[in-house]
């Protein structure tokens, strides 16, 4: 499916209201066809609510929502082009696999012999044709999702909505539903919009996320994007792990460069090009421990024209990771941080006393400097 033609999905200037809470604030966004798009945010930041507007089950106070270029205003849930999928992915436990995912076709009181073609499909869209007469009881749980998701694609929607749909699933489940979900997406090519609050299922699994807090859309992005620009500190910290030291002063420095002091690594000039455009508030310093060296001097290597921050430390835990290492750097200014080694450089570190004089240092081309909140004006 080309992801480049109109959207499938377009919220406009959605604003949600309880009362005197504003849960969700002017979100304004596109979904393309055939992606797998993700809500991505901290428990209560609206996104279920989002979900549920788009679905029909909830309204807006202000803005729109089109699906395939049609305005759904006023348009109940049961006449929308989409369907829900559920957290708790109710089946019904007397009824075979076949019989629930007909369920939905039964009351709306379609043909028999479409119900029967329709439900065939959908049972192999997901991969259960062979299970039609089991019993949920008789599946695992990672075959009863399936069902769930087949009884939503029976209906043939342009768009899955599921809420949290890998969070009733232990650990291991969800990793590998994770993978099948995706797979799932290509082989039947509708979008899905994916609720979650897990930062590494969206990175797996969308092509695309919105990252939210307190109802307002802080960024979209691809995960790449995420995580390589994000566009604040909210948004850096949401998105893997990474090492942050607050600005507690700035000046201009001679030239094109501005001179900003931290507590934990000093001053270090910038250029003005790298500070953040947009937004409000303090500024914070930021690298990605996998950018992070650590050695008993700064190696200046092939790293660009930006040259390197550095900063003395003493080396604090070495952490296992199997074919990584996270090494805990103690600063002399204060606090600590975290640079991801291999495996080697973590045997060669270890050969050294915990507390020995150690350096940190990072190409200044790999700092992120950060606004607070860079959708604040
Ligand atoms: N029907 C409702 N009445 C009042 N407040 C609600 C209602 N639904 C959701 N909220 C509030 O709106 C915020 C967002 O909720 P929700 O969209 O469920 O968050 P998320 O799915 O991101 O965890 C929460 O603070 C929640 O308490
Ligand atoms: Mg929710």
């Amino acid at each position: 499916m080309n992801k480049s033609e109109s959207p499938i999905i377009s919220v406009k200037g959605v604003t949600k209201r309880f009362g005197s809470f504003t849960a969700l604030q002017d979100i304004s966004l596109d979904i393309r066809p055939g992606e797998i798009f993700a809500l991505l945010g901290p428990s209560g930041c609206g996104k279920s609510t989002l979900l549920r507007i788009i679905a029909g089950l909830e309204t807006a106070t202000e803005g729109t929502v089109a699906i395939d270029g049609q305005d759904m205003t006023g348009i109940p849930a049961n006449k929308r082009p989409v369907n829900m999928v559920f957290q708790s992915y109710a089946v019904f436990p007397h009824m075979s696999v076949a019989d629930n995912v007909a369920y939905g076709l039964k009351l709306e009181r379609r043909p028999a012999a479409e119900i029967r073609e329709k439900v065939a499909e959908a049972l192999a869209q997901v991969h259960l044709s062979d299970f039609a007469h089991r019993k949920p009881d008789q599946l695992s749980g990672g075959q009863r999702q399936r069902v769930a998701l087949a009884r939503a694609l029976v209906k043939r929607p342009k768009v899955l909505l599921l809420d949290e749909p890998l969070s009733a699933l232990d650990a291991k489940l969800r990793d590998a539903m994770r993978l099948e979900l995706v797979k799932l997406q290509e082989s039947v090519g509708v979008s899905f919009v994916i609720v979650t609050h897990d930062q590494s299922e969206a990175l797996a699994m969308a092509d695309r996320i919105a990252v939210l807090k307190d109802g307002v859309l802080r960024q979209l992005d691809s995960p790449a994007a995420l995580y390589k620009r994000p566009v604040d500190r909210f948004v850096a910290d949401f998105i893997g792990s990474i090492n942050m030291f607050a600005v507690t002063g700035r000046r201009a420095e001679g030239g094109d460069a501005a001179r900003l002091e931290t507590a934990e690594l000093g001053a270090i000039a910038v250029p003005a090009a790298h500070l953040p455009a947009a937004g409000k508030g303090a500024l914070t310093l930021a690298v990605r421990p996998e950018r992070v060296k650590v050695g008993a001097k700064a190696q200046k290597e092939a790293q660009g024209e930006g040259g390197l921050v550095s900063v003395a430390g003493r080396l604090g835990d070495v952490a296992f990771q199997g074919n990584s290492s996270i090494v805990e750097v103690l600063l002399e200014g204060g606090g600590s941080l975290s640079a991801l080694v291999s495996e080697a450089e973590a045997d060669h570190l270890m050969q050294a006393e915990s507390g020995s004089p150690i350096t940190a240092w990072w190409a200044l081309d790999d700092m992120l400097i950060l606004p607070e909140n860079a959708t604040a004006a």
